[in-house]
C-alpha cells in the first residue's frame, strides 16, 4: 500500500468532507465548499457544475492557475488534465491574472459581417495591444471571443460582466473612458 500523496479520489473525499487539501495551498472557504456541494447537487452528474465552480475559482483566486485547476479537480474527482482541457477550451477563463477590466469582442460570423474587424482594429489602436494582451498599466485585458449569443445586436462585446451591443468606434471610445 502506498504511503505517498493521497489519491485524487481520497483528496476529493477530504474536500467534500470540508477538510483542506494538503496537496494545494489554495482552497475555498467553508461557505464556498457548501456552495460547490449545492451546485453539484443540482445536476444528475455532479460534473455538470464544473463550469460555475471554475468561475467561482476565478473570482476567488483571480485567475485559473495550474494549482487552481488541480484544486478544482479534487472537488469533482476528475484528473487535473481534464480540468485543464476545459479551462483552455473556454476563452473567458484566465490562465494569468487579467487586467482590472476585460473587453472581449466577439469575432464570430454575425459580428464579423456587422463590422467586428473594424471594432477590433480600433481597440488595437486605442489600447496599443493585440487581442490576448493586457495594457501595461494593468487597466484592460483585450480578447477576441467566439459567439456570445447576442448576434442580433452585432457587433458586440462583453465588457467585464455586461454586454455592450451595436458597437461603433465612438461607442468604444466612450466605453474605454469609463474604464479606470
Ligand atoms: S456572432 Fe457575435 S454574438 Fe453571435
Amino acid at each position: 500500500m502506498s504511503h505517498g500523496q493521497p489519491s485524487t479520489s481520497n483528496r476529493a473525499s477530504a474536500v467534500r468532507a470540508g477538510l483542506s487539501d494538503p496537496a494545494t495551498t489554495i482552497s475555498f472557504s467553508e461557505a464556498q465548499l457548501g456552495e460547490v456541494r449545492r451546485l453539484q447537487s443540482l445536476y444528475p452528474d455532479a460534473r455538470g457544475a464544473l463550469l460555475p465552480v471554475l468561475h467561482m475559482a476565478q473570482e476567488t483566486f483571480g485567475y485559473i492557475s495550474l494549482e487552481a485547476e488541480e484544486y478544482v479537480a479534487t472537488l469533482f474527482d476528475l484528473s487535473p488534465a481534464h480540468v485543464h482541457e476545459v479551462v483552455t477550451f473556454y476563452t473567458l477563463y484566465f490562465r494569468e491574472r487579467p487586467g482590472r477590466h476585460v473587453v472581449a469582442v466577439c469575432h464570430n460570423l454575425s459580428c464579423h459581417l456587422a463590422g467586428a474587424p473594424g471594432i477590433i482594429a480600433h481597440l488595437k489602436d486605442k489600447l496599443g495591444i493585440d487581442p490576448g494582451a493586457t495594457t501595461e498599466d494593468g487597466r484592460v485585458t483585450f480578447l477576441t471571443v467566439e459567439c456570445l449569443c447576442a448576434c442580433e445586436a452585432a457587433p458586440m462585446a462583453q465588457v467585464d460582466d455586461r454586454y455592450e451591443l451595436n458597437l461603433t468606434p465612438e461607442k468604444i471610445d466612450r466605453l474605454l473612458e469609463g474604464l479606470r
